[in-house]
């Protein structure tokens, strides 16, 4: 991967940096600046060394064309106070308002594109349209700084093809990002541990599959659980579950029977009369999930306490913890708790937890979940940016954003 450690070998050169500003918003407010904050200090410190930046990024998924619920415009005032200089922002990606604002740009000065996803060529299946897209932005810029590491799993005209066409380099945060996946998955001081939670097992079968024999602990939680409480032959009520991905949950189980992570499922379960905030809920143990005060037979949406505590336990003991997925709906106070406990374990004032171990929060949900629950960034060892790229990444696939940057 190309790097740089030195910002000035960009000076007065027009900079092309690709960061990933795809932030939750809540119609123009942004709910969490997680991603706005991790991208600044690429991106001032090539301002500072007196380049020319154009911030190019996408927000959600828009299908190929402008689309007002999908600006980045709510994003260039906080990107602006995240690094401390006034950001401009162009209404287009490759238009006229776009060739007139690179135009005007300064050494120094900050630019930032309207949502890339605004053109069909950047997401497009078709490899010719990317090019085409991608020259068009080439053609602002003397560099490309790729520093999205949210989105270098996909192969889109921003991520790919730009880095075919002009110098490229690996920005700070796709460094900082790369250089903790290597060492979780190759070099974990141990016990390793990794905390899997999320509605969806099917979202997580590729990482199980290769930690299962990288990591000492695999801690299951979230709405995952109830397929492998299936598998195990349990009745789970209404609770989630993907019947289709049971055998697949058996075949890890037998893994790690035979050797692999010791895989550690819930004792107990908060089950609830109905999936709504304010409703009737109550804990109970694994083997009697359907025996309910309320007749029906109920769905679980949080780990319940006595699995909270022992998961923070190990949590706590382990050196090394990946984790990725809220424990329960955490959205929903109630269901909250598991979530909050596991997270509680994982940061630096964790009662006995070693001084030095790394902790590893990976993106999406379970960042958001961290803040929405009210811990603070700098408690954790490493809060990732990449959702589904820290997690691809985890799988052992070849990501084509990072592949582009050899
Ligand atoms: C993410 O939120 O995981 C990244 O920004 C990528 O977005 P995408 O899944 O829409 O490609």
């Amino acid at each position: 991967m190309r790097t740089f450690t030195d910002p000035s070998i960009f000076a007065h050169h027009t900079v092309l940096v690709r960061s990933d500003l795809n932030v939750p918003m809540d119609g123009t407010t942004i709910t969490d600046r997680g991603r706005i904050l991790a991208s600044a200090a690429t991106i001032r410190s090539l301002a500072e060394a007196g380049a020319r930046v154009i911030v190019i990024s996408h927000l959600g998924r828009p299908k190929g064309e402008p689309d007002p619920h999908f600006s980045l415009a709510p994003v260039a005032g906080e990107l602006a106070e995240a690094i401390g200089r006034d950001v401009a922002f162009a209404s287009d990606t490759v238009g006229e308002d776009a060739k007139a604002k690179v135009a005007e740009l300064g050494d120094g000065d900050v630019l930032l594109l309207e949502n890339l996803r605004f053109n069909p060529g950047e997401t497009s299946k078709d490899e010719s349209e990317r090019r085409e897209f991608a020259g068009q932005l080439a053609a602002f810029a003397d560099d490309f700084v790729s520093d999205g590491f949210g989105v270098v799993h996909r192969k889109q005209a921003s991520v790919y093809e730009l880095a075919e066409l002009l110098p490229h380099y690996a920005g700070s945060l796709v460094q900082a990002e790369v250089e903790v996946s290597d060492r979780l998955l190759n070099d974990p001081a141990r016990p390793f541990t990794v905390v899997l939670g999320g509605s969806k097992v099917s979202d997580k079968l590729g990482v199980i599959d290769n930690l299962i024999a990288r990591a000492d602990n695999l801690l299951i939680g979230g709405g995952m659980v109830f397929t492998f409480l299936a598998a195990l032959g349990h009745d789970i009520g209404s609770s989630l579950v993907e019947e289709e991905k049971i055998d697949d949950v058996k075949g890890y189980l037998e893994r790690a029977e035979a050797g692999g992570a010791r895989i550690m499922l819930p004792t107990d379960i908060v089950m609830a009369a109905s999936f709504a905030p304010d409703a009737e809920h109550w804990v109970r143990p694994i083997d009697r999930l359907v025996d309910t005060p309320a007749g029906d037979s109920g769905l679980g949406l949080d780990i319940g306490p006595d699995t909270a505590a022992a998961y923070a336990k190990v949590i706590a003991e382990s050196e090394t913890v990946f984790w990725n997925g809220p424990m329960g709906v955490f959205e929903f106070p109630a269901f909250a708790e598991g979530t909050k406990t596991v997270a509680a374990a994982l940061t630096a004032s964790a009662p006995g937890a070693p001084a030095d171990r790394l902790t590893v929060v990976g993106g999406g949900d379970s960042a958001a979940a961290v803040r929405a629950l009210g811990f603070s960034d700098d408690e954790f060892g490493h809060i990732s940016t990449g959702g589904g790229a820290s997690l691809e990444y985890l799988e052992g696939k070849t990501l084509p954003g990072i592949d582009a940057l050899a």
